[in-house]
């Protein structure tokens, strides 16, 4: 599994979206490294780790995750975030390894399962995707949700470079993810088991994952903090990094110890 690890201190674990890699991290890399550890990984199929055949299922992600804090020896729990689909796998990993917790920030992601409709959607890219050999159709169609309007405006760069990376993600990464998220179970009514503090962020303009529903999720959450990022759609610690950085340095600073 490739992966970042900059900086000493409290350990930070950041999962990234579907289907981008670790780079969608960098500017969070640099502003939280100079006070903690932080770790962020490239998901199976994603960036440089391998991309083996299969459905990746959050919770096979998460374990992987579990296996690379093993193989570096981090035992203490750690503080841990996920974007959208890094955000499924941070729950599938908060529920089956609470002991590895100490923290928890979900930022532009839901904990419902997908609906009948979406699950055969994503069988029907997951399909395309692995007879063209490349993700293009997957990319295209997810692109135009990704991003808040000004951003594709006034930001034509960082649109530009996003949809790079997620081009070059292999074309059984992308299948693989979208059949594992296709199956990925309800976490709703386990969320009163995540004692742990909880952040949970979201862009006003986030058409993928709502504002509605990530504040449903931040009420049913017993210990959380909602924050709305202003200027931003899905991908807010790239459409708007220093409303993200603020609001992820201000909740971690306040945890004890
Ligand atoms: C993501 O950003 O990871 C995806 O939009 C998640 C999804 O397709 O549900």
């Amino acid at each position: 599994m490739a992966f970042t690890d900059q900086g000493a201190g409290p350990v930070v674990v950041l999962l990234h979206g579907f289907p981008l890699n670790r780079a969608m991290w960098a500017e969070q890399v640099k502003a939280l490294s100079a006070s903690y550890r932080v770790i962020a990984p490239d998901l199976r199929g994603h960036g440089e780790s391998p991309a083996p055949n299969g459905v990746y299922t959050m919770e096979s992600m998460a374990d992987d995750v579990v296996e690379l804090l093993d193989e570096l020896g981090i035992n203490e729990p750690v503080a841990l975030g996920g974007l959208s689909m890094g955000g499924y796998v941070t729950l599938a990993l908060v529920l089956k390894y609470p002991e590895r917790i100490r923290a928890v920030m979900l930022l532009d992601t839901r904990c419902t399962a997908d609906a009948p409709q979406a699950a055969a959607d994503r069988e029907k890219f997951a399909q395309t995707v692995l007879d063209d050999g490349h993700p293009t159709a997957a990319v295209e169609a997810i692109v135009p949700k990704l991003f808040a309007r000004a951003t594709i405006e006034k930001n034509p760069g960082l649109v530009g470079m996003l949809e790079e990376r997620m081009e070059k993600t292999p074309a059984a990464g992308v299948a693989g993810a979208l059949r594992g998220m296709a199956i990925r179970p309800d976490q709703t009514g386990r969320l009163g088991e995540i004692k742990a503090p909880t952040l949970v962020i979201v862009g006003e303009h986030d058409a993928i994952t709502p504002p509605d529903g990530a504040r449903a999720m931040a009420d049913a959450l017993p210990a959380s903090r909602y924050v709305l990022i202003p200027d931003a759609g899905h991908l807010t610690p790239c459409e708007n990094p220093a409303a993200v950085n603020e609001a992820l340095l201000a909740f971690l600073s306040g945890l004890n110890g």
